[in-house]
């Protein structure tokens, strides 16, 4: 049985005042029930965050960090710095990196590894843009992200791993995939998942739905057995949606 996970991805939003105001109101009504409850804020306020959420369920994440230990890398974080803040758990890979910060699958896979030795909970984001979708090369890009994003990644390494599974053309968008679509894909990525480290693997392996996730339509994308939560943006900003997303019925 995979317990479910709810991560709020905060991207480059909200202030301390703000941020903690948001975390109050959310710890307040979320117990330590049987959904985990990640959030995952912007570096600077890790502190205070994490301060506001030590007496909660609710675990501490960030967006991003660096494969090495130190050095000369400008603007990077490292994952003893994360450490430090009380970070439990990271988001590697996110599309935005990809795209924007032209991230490779090289570099995921640095900061995977790098995290799992640290003992950081990497939440791996793959999925496809909207053409790669739409001329039916989904299956073919999920592949190649899983396969270079997890190199010399060993099946107890990868048994801590959460995947997010997150179509491009959906973030953000407010076009969220349908839950046949998400339900197709994340089915997909679980049977690469047996393919290459073993049903046990991939059976124990909590894979997320992110893009456009909303409380109108959380209890839908988890009726899927095979959708074990939600990476969730726009709607982790606002204390009521988070919450009813948090609270999803069946
Ligand atoms: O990491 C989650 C994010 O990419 C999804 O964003 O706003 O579509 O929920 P949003």
């Amino acid at each position: 049985m995979r317990i479910p996970l709810i991560a709020g991805n905060w991207k480059m939003n909200m202030n301390h005042e703000s941020g903690k105001d948001l975390v109050r109101k959310i710890s307040n009504k979320v117990s330590a029930s049987d959904t985990e409850v990640v959030v995952c804020c912007p570096f600077p306020m890790l502190l205070e965050i994490g301060k506001c959420l030590s007496d909660s369920s609710i675990m501490l994440g960030a967006q991003n960090m660096h494969w090495e230990n130190s050095g000369a890398f400008t603007g990077e974080i490292s994952a003893d710095m994360l450490l430090e803040l009380g970070v439990k758990y990271v988001i590697i890979g996110h599309s935005e990196r990809r795209q924007i910060f032209l991230e490779t699958n090289h570099m995921i896979n640095l900061k995977v590894k790098k995290a799992l030795e640290r003992q950081i909970v990497p939440i791996l984001c793959v999925g496809e843009l909207l053409n790669e979708r739409e001329t039916q090369q989904t299956e073919r890009v999920l592949r190649d992200q899983l396969e270079n994003s997890l190199v010399n990644i060993t099946t107890q390494e990868a048994s801590k791993i959460v995947i997010a599974y997150e179509p491009v053309w959906a973030i953000g968008t407010g076009k969220t995939a349908t839950p046949e679509q998400a339900a197709e894909t994340i089915g997909f990525i679980r049977g690469w998942l047996k393919e290459k480290y073993g049903e046990t693997l991939s059976e124990k392996v909590r894979i997320l739905y992110g893009g456009s996730v909303k409380p109108d339509n959380i209890s839908e994308i988890m009726e899927s057995p095979n959708i074990d939560g939600a990476l969730v943006g726009g709607a982790s900003l606002n204390d009521e949606d988070f919450i009813n997303i948090i609270h999803f019925q069946h």
